[in-house]
């Protein structure tokens, strides 16, 4: 097999496989478990919607994420540059690492809006700690209704934030310089470092709050709501096509960030049950956070369906009720911030291998030029919720009518562009790339669940996602 390892020049390596695991489920776990699950569990029915969801994650997440991380440890490059050698090796066209682009932009505009979305993770840190300082000062601090403010007025701090462009700009950009130093820092000391350091730290933290809003929260209700499935909803297009491009966003598949922290593995890692290891846990968080999440909405009478809100105005107007809340607001938002740093790093780091291996360019400045793009690209979306707020940039694509800018590109990437990149990953490693350079990559049995994986790989993965995207965009197809 020592033939068919390729190396570069300078290439980077984790520490360690744990390293390596930790980085990736780093990457998988973000505000897409947060904020994106909970809030698409609640707007699609609840325990439909995350039966699905784990069908989506075991049949085609798993196996695309295998299949990700193993073109880039057998390319040892950037995803584009690792699909071109697997490409070439395999004798097919180099068209197939051309159609790596289409990820390659998905992800550079998941992070412009990420960024936004995490900078007003910063601001309710920020608030939390004002409000955690004025339940303090008020000597109860661990009364509800902290800080002297009326629940209308916690509920009052999301809209007044959307509507000051200036005040999203400031933590939109500080969100983005933090980004942008880990990867300058590189893979080692930048990306390795935080993801050792903020997964365990949010893991603790994590369990706390659950611990929390299960004895203070209704856990029951939420329970019932996560996990009964009503079937009429299940097999909706709409709810179907949800959960894939959740699963995608979620398991950060599609965009080649898996490929590209799959090139800074070493040969002994096995892939395929670090694959397993990090689809799983990134599942427990998105299910977990849920069970964080809906016991204290539904413990104060809110309704779960509030959509993208649900985590900046229902759930601050639910803490805000509760014993000790201003604490668990803050711990809960920390906890936020952790996910999507280790997150947003790896959105960078895709486009950042890349630039840096096709232009030549030094990590530091590649790194930089790139934060800023994404920092101002960042803008269309965060104006979209004041200034642009009237823009309708997709009236011709069915279902995104009525999008802003904001809604247009986060659904045009989770719901189209990553399935669609998927789609293509699973034909390559599926029909095109040749099994004796993939088949030794995937640490699988070949008289076991290697025939599984490619049957997976091969039929399931592209038949279901290429269905759900026809569906899900003509959903008047079956209707
Ligand atoms: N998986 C991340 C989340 O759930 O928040 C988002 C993400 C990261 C998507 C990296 C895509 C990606 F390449």
């Amino acid at each position: 097999m020592a033939g068919n390892v390729n190396s570069a020049p300078g290439q980077a390596h984790w520490s360690s496989r744990a390293a390596f695991v930790l980085a990736a489920v780093g990457s998988a776990v973000g505000l897409g478990n947060l904020w994106r699950f909970p809030s698409e569990a609640g707007a699609n029915g609840g325990g439909a919607f995350v039966l699905i969801y784990v069908l989506c994650v075991a049949l085609i997440g798993a196996p695309l994420l295998l299949a990700e991380t193993l073109i880039g440890r057998h390319g040892q490059r950037s995803t584009i540059g690792s699909a071109a050698i697997l490409a070439k090796q395999s004798g097919a066209s180099s068209g197939w690492a051309a159609l790596a682009v289409i990820g390659l932009i998905a992800n550079f505009l998941i992070l412009t809006f990420y960024s936004v979305v995490a900078g007003w993770v910063l601001y309710y840190v920020a608030t939390s700690l004002g409000d955690v300082a004025g339940a303090v000062a008020s000597g109860q601090p661990f009364a509800g209704a902290y800080a002297g403010l009326t629940t209308e007025q916690v509920r009052a701090q999301m809209p007044d934030l959307f509507a000051d462009p200036g005040k999203m700009l400031i933590f939109h950009a500080v969100f983005a310089i933090i980004t942008t130093f880990i990867v300058a820092r590189g893979v080692k000391s930048g990306i390795e470092v935080a993801a050792v350091w903020l997964m365990p730290a949010f893991f603790l933290l994590l369990i706390g709050i659950t611990a929390y809003s299960a004895v203070v929260g209704d856990l029951a209700a939420a329970a019932a709501f996560l996990f009964q499935p009503d079937f009429q909803r299940a097999i909706q297009p709409q709810v179907l096509n949800s959960a894939l491009g959740q699963a995608f966003f979620s398991l950060s598949l599609g965009g080649g960030a898996m490929v590209a922290y799959g090139a800074y593995a070493s040969r002994e890692t096995n892939l395929s049950s670090s694959a397993g290891t990090i689809a799983f846990a990134d599942t427990a968080v998105a299910i977990v956070a849920g069970l964080a999440i809906f016991p204290i909405v539904f413990s104060v009478g809110l309704s779960p369906d509030a959509g993208p809100t649900l985590m900046f105005q229902t759930l601050p107007a639910a803490f805000h009720s509760m014993p000790g809340g201003a604490l668990v607001a803050l711990a809960f938002f920390v906890l936020a911030f952790f996910a999507a740093v280790t997150s947003s790093v790896s959105l960078l780091e895709i486009g950042v291998g890349w630039v840096m291996e096709r232009f030549k360019l030094g990590r530091v400045l590649t790194s930089s030029l790139l934060g800023l793009g994404f920092f101002l690209i960042g803008l269309v979306s965060l104006f979209s919720f004041n200034i642009w707020a009237d823009q309708r940039p997709l009236p011709f694509l069915p279902g995104f009518e009525n999008a802003t800018w904001f809604d247009a590109i986060d659904g045009v990437t989770g719901k189209l562009l990553l399935p669609l990149s998927g789609l293509i990953t699973a034909i390559f490693i599926g029909w095109v790339a040749d099994k004796k350079l993939v088949d030794p990559e995937t640490g699988l049995r070949p008289g076991r669940f290697l025939p599984l994986w490619r049957a997976l790989i091969a039929w399931v993965c592209p038949l279901a996602v290429a269905l759900i995207l026809l569906f899900g965009l003509f959903p008047q197809l079956i209707s």
